[in-house]
């Protein structure tokens, strides 16, 4: 039996979001620029963008550039940047081919203008696709987005438009970059990190979290298989007790 076959379709996440880490190490391992690594972990982008669009996925949510990562040489960060902007321009009829939606959360404003028109006009184009929504986090961090958030709603307060008591989960979450939505189930993180590194603080609070020491470039759809059928062994309790779960 294949791995892809003890996945329980009648089961599945709903929204999988992915911190794709290792790109450097992997580089490294061969005696390559950083670079070379990055351009290899699109080949590991696709293939999970297609893995869970074939399966059913609805979301799909990958952390490709944080807020941290501006600190980082600026070779570098022109060079990822280079590379997001050919990436788009080149997966998008892919995109439109097996009907996925693409979508960003984070600062997009900080990106160079190229990478802002080059993902507008994709956003554009795949806008009513309807399989999957592709999610891209850029120049993103939790902390940020909660900010974000806790702006817009004390601006709210300050103009009367709501009370204090009326400042809620859902009101917090409609707030945020991922307003709209499902919490995802599933969190997988490549590279043996053990660490969430500002992404997603308050949807992942209920989610299953998945580490592999595969480094992202090497990662593949059976990876993603294998992450899911973990998921699926898993028990998700909500703080009840077992007992009440299996009873259910
Ligand atoms: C993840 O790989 C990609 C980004 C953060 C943009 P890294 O570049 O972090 O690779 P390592 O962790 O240094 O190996
Ligand atoms: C997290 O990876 C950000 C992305 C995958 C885009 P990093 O490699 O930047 O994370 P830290 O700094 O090692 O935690
Ligand atoms: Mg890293």
């Amino acid at each position: 039996m294949s791995i892809k076959e003890k996945i329980d379709e009648n089961k599945l996440p709903e929204h999988i979001a992915v911190i794709m880490d290792g790109n450097g190490r992997w580089a490294k391992g061969k005696g390559k620029f950083r670079i070379f690594g990055h351009q290899n972990g699109v080949r590991s982008v696709r293939d999970t963008a297609e893995a869970c669009a074939e399966l059913g996925v609805k979301y799909l949510t990958l952390y490709a550039f944080s807020t941290e990562n501006w600190n980082r040489p600026k070779v570098e960060v022109m060079a990822l940047m280079e590379l997001l902007v050919s990436t788009i321009k080149k997966e998008t009829p892919t995109l439109m081919k097996n009907n996925i939606k693409l979508s960003t959360i984070g600062n997009i404003l900080d990106l160079p203008p190229k990478c802002i028109d080059e993902l507008t006009s994709a956003i554009e184009e795949t806008k009513n696709n309807t399989r999957m929504t592709l999610v891209l986090a850029l120049s993103y961090s939790s902390k940020w987005d909660i900010t974000e958030a806790v702006k817009k709603i004390a601006l709210q307060v300050k103009n009367n438009t709501i009370s204090v008591d009326q400042i809620s989960d859902e009101l917090i979450a409609a707030n945020l970059s991922t307003a709209g939505m499902p919490n995802p189930e599933l969190m997988i993180r490549t590279s043996g990190e053990h660490r969430i590194s500002n992404f997603l603080l308050w949807e992942l609070a209920y989610s299953e979290f998945y580490f592999t020491d595969k480094l992202w470039p090497d990662f593949t759809k059976d990876d993603l298989y294998h992450a899911i059928v973990a998921f699926q062994n898993r028990e998700r309790r909500f703080g009840k007790t077992s007992e009440q779960i299996k009873g259910a």
